[in-house]
């Protein structure tokens, strides 16, 4: 009988076992589409083959169990490789622009990763984050105030999606060169906005070419693929400017008895040369944008339809802001549940449909042989709906991830990836959306303008399918009376 995670049926393989059998030639916006529906519970199910076409070569096996998952990354080897996006590829290789982690192999991805999760990943890294982030979080609730004021009933309602993405690309770029670029000011800048922007257009054209080859695209001449061109080519030039004039800024007036930013930090520990710490300050920049913005869209949206929850993460900030006595990271000790609701709010509305490995050697997952290389597929987004794995899995729960049974969580807080090819801004990412939460959940109670259900939508990351519309209340100020 086939296992429960397996979404292919099986043929026999190599060594006595069954093999799991790849979808060969089907393209991969079908794969994600087909996965994306199976996960709405409207696409294929468990036991079919996926539908097969003729265009592209790729194979893969999809997996949702958390038994399974721990296997695949117990023998991840030390240089993992996930899918590498199409058109990503395409448009690195045909303008010759350098590759930094995201898109690395080998031997070169271990230089580049090592260097940076020194200064990224570290604990000792991260505690130099905190003056840098949390002034950009006070920043937005002045945003808020800013609007409550100008809305003139006491409280702001509308879509804040914008300010988001404003608010993650002042937190990003405000670790990597420790400079304020003003985004939460009343005039911003369009230039900077042009980097937002671009960042959305080089997910959003990617999508049509998962099913047909970049290089039809270009060769064709069309406007998704001069659209995507245009969107790196802004990401490219963007980080470029910003990372010369720091540069320059370095070589000739810079005091640092602060923290100077990982741009700083990562051209004087002289491991990476300066092309390479170009591309990755680069990638993370542009991933460092849609990621964290769109995670707290779905933050505020979960807490605003659970209200109980909101209170019980406003009294253990509140405590915690009491206990801490003016350290911030003597508060981020003291905030379980508010970390706990991160996770959860990841476990409903991941960043990324899957996750992908390229496997090393033959792996055995519950008797089935899957060959060296197959690329194999985590399900992150099936997996955190599925009752099987997540008792209640509609319910917005943060308080499941603090329970004293294990095995309940084993293998299930895949938001980030795992093992050493995990997200690399990671800490960075917590970090930043601990503290907007925490001065969010001080200054104001959050609700939902219309109670109505918000989807998901496939935009190479998942996000939110329409916008959200929320109401802000000063957090001193009741709530009406319904
Ligand atoms: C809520 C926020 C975020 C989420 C949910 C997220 C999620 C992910 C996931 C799932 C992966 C693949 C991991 C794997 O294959 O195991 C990844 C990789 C990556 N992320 Fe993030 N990410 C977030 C924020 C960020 C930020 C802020 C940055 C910028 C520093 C960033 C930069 C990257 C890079 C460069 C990689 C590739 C790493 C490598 O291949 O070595 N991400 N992210």
């Amino acid at each position: 009988m086939l296992a429960k995670g397996f979404l292919f049926a099986h043929t026999m393989g190599r060594s006595g076992h069954p093999r799991a059998p790849t979808g060969n030639s089907h393209p991969w916006k079908q794969w994600l589409l087909n996965l994306y529906n199976f996960c709405r519970g409207d696409g294929a199910h468990e036991h079919s083959l996926p539908p097969r076409e003729k265009l592209g070569s790729v194979e893969s096996v999809y997996i949702i169990d958390p038994e399974d998952v721990a296997l695949l990354f117990k023998f991840e080897g030390p240089t993992p490789e996930r899918f590498c996006i199409p058109p990503w590829v395409a448009y690195h290789q045909y303008y010759q622009r350098p590759l930094g982690v995201l898109l690395k192999k080998s031997g070169a991805w271990k230089k580049d990763r090592l260097a940076l999760n020194q200064e990224v990943m570290a604990p000792e890294a991260i505690k130099n984050f905190i003056p840098l982030l949390d002034p950009v979080s006070q920043d937005f609730v002045k945003v808020l105030q800013r609007r409550i004021k100008q809305q003139g009933s006491g409280k702001f309602s509308g879509d804040i999606s914008d300010d988001l993405f404003r608010f993650a690309f002042e937190s990003i770029t405000n670790v990597m060169f420790g400079e304020r670029l003003g985004m939460l000011e009343e005039r911003v800048d369009p230039e900077a906005q042009r980097f937002i922007d671009a960042v959305y257009q080089m997910f959003h054209t990617s999508v049509p070419m998962l099913t047909f080859p970049p290089d039809l695209f270009r060769l064709f001449k069309t406007k998704t693929w001069k659209d995507h061109v245009a969107a790196w080519d802004v990401i490219f030039n963007k980080a470029e400017i910003y990372t010369q004039n720091f540069y320059w800024d370095l070589r000739h007036k810079r005091d640092v008895n602060n923290y100077p930013g990982i741009l700083h930090r990562l051209l004087k520990n002289n491991k990476l040369l300066f092309e390479d710490v170009k591309a990755n300050i680069t990638e993370m920049l542009a991933g460092g944008v849609d990621t964290t913005s769109v995670t707290l869209q779905w933050h505020l949206y979960e807490m605003a339809r659970s209200l109980r929850v909101q209170e019980m993460l406003r009294e253990e900030v509140l405590a915690a802001r009491r206990q801490a006595q003016g350290s911030v990271s003597a508060m981020l000790q003291l905030v379980p549940l508010l970390k706990a609701s991160i996770k959860e709010t990841l476990r409903l509305h991941p960043i990324s449909v899957t996750l992908q490995r390229y496997l090393e050697n033959d792996l055995v997952l519950r008797n089935y042989m899957i060959p060296a290389k197959t690329l194999v597929q985590v399900s992150t987004y099936a997996m955190g709906q599925d009752p099987t794995f997540f008792f209640n899995p509609i319910k917005f729960d943060p308080t499941r991830w603090l329970g004293k049974d294990k095995d309940l969580i084993h293998f299930r807080n895949l938001g980030f990836g795992w093992g050493v090819r995990q997200c690399v801004g990671r800490r960075i990412a917590e970090l930043e959306m601990t503290l907007f939460l925490i001065h969010i959940l001080e200054n104001f109670r959050v609700e939902m303008q219309h109670l109505s259900d918000v989807g998901t939508t496939f935009n190479l990351i998942l996000m939110p399918d329409k916008p959200i519309f929320f109401t802000f209340r000063p957090f001193n100020q009741d709530p009406p009376q319904v």
